[in-house]
């Protein structure tokens, strides 16, 4: 393969992989040097790319089986017939939004962290981009863990973090219930006791044996076995961390036919908010989860 080149984009974090046309089957030695590649940089990053939706999936299915994208409001699937495949997007079609997580900042996080078997990556293929808005943040979080202090690693040994599993990053109750705005309003509401998935804070990566630090996300997350009061105050630490590397890290500037692959195991990332009179249209795969089934 003598076109293919790995360049990394930060020190930390990230590479393009240069000649490589994804549209195609690629071959048997080609994808384990990009796997391999991935597992190295945790974030890989394809420029130029023309893809179908069945090529995207075909070369998503490279690293693992696929979840379902979840069903909008509206009953159908966002790409007729693809069952697998998400829409990131702002745009409004017939009263209806094509795709989620409308215009607004996402926060740090790892997709899918509050289920009990947290999707393996997440791969993004960029259709219509706004220019220079809406760059998308990745962070490396074996560094995030080895750079810890050594009481904050000692606070976290052996420990668990609660994900809630009631509220999405908006507010709303997954079930139909008030939001969380009305909980916290009623006094009652108590981190401790909502509903959650728990996991390690500090992940051993299955492939790679190295140690990442696994905090989903802020909003609604619990130190098991801790006083609420200790719980924030060691998550607020923690974060205060994550958050001063994520100053520094890899943030990607979109180009339509970008397409980059993630490793939810080892990474998080977050998204600027962009303006809403513009359109910014991503598709999306995820890989599922290589845990054992619980
Ligand atoms: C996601 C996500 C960020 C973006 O797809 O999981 O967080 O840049 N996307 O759209
Ligand atoms: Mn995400």
């Amino acid at each position: 393969m003598p076109d293919l080149k790995i360049i990394p984009l930060t020190k930390e974090i990230g590479a393009e992989v240069r000649g490589v046309d994804l549209s195609k089957a690629l071959g048997e030695t080609v994808f384990p040097t990009l796997y391999q590649a991935w597992l190295d940089h945790q974030v890989l990053l394809f420029r130029d790319q023309s893809l179908t939706d069945p090529q995207m999936i075909a070369f998503s299915q490279r690293f693992g089986n696929l979840d379902l994208a979840p069903i909008p409001g509206h009953g159908r699937a966002f790409v007729e017939g693809l069952l697998e495949m998400f829409v990131i997007s702002n745009v409004i079609e017939d009263g209806h939004n094509i795709g989620s997580l409308g215009d607004g900042e996402c926060l740090w996080h790892t997709d899918m962290a509050w289920t009990p078997k947290p999707a393996k990556a997440s791969c993004l293929f960029a259709l219509e981009v706004p220019e220079a808005q809406g760059d998308t943040g990745f962070l490396n979080m074996y560094a995030a863990y080895e750079t810890l202090p050594q009481d904050l690693r000692a606070q976290i040994e052996g420990r668990t973090i609660k994900h809630d599993t009631q509220y999405t990053l908006d507010g709303l109750d997954r079930s139909g219930g008030p939001p969380l705005t009305e909980a916290k309003a009623s006094g009652s509401f108590d981190v401790a006791a909502i509903p959650g998935v728990s996991h390690p804070i500090v992940r051993t990566h299955p492939e790679t044996g190295r140690k990442a630090l696994y905090i989903g996300r802020r909003q609604n997350t619990y130190v098991n076995g801790l006083p609420v009061s200790e719980s924030e105050a060691l998550l607020d630490a923690l974060w205060a961390h994550a958050d001063e590397r994520g100053r520094r890290t890899l943030h990607h500037r979109w180009r339509v036919g970008d397409l980059m692959i993630w490793d939810n195991r080892c990474v998080m990332h977050r998204r600027d908010a962009f303006s809403p009179d513009v359109r910014r249209v991503m598709h999306r795969t995820q890989i599922q989860s290589d845990l054992a089934p619980v």
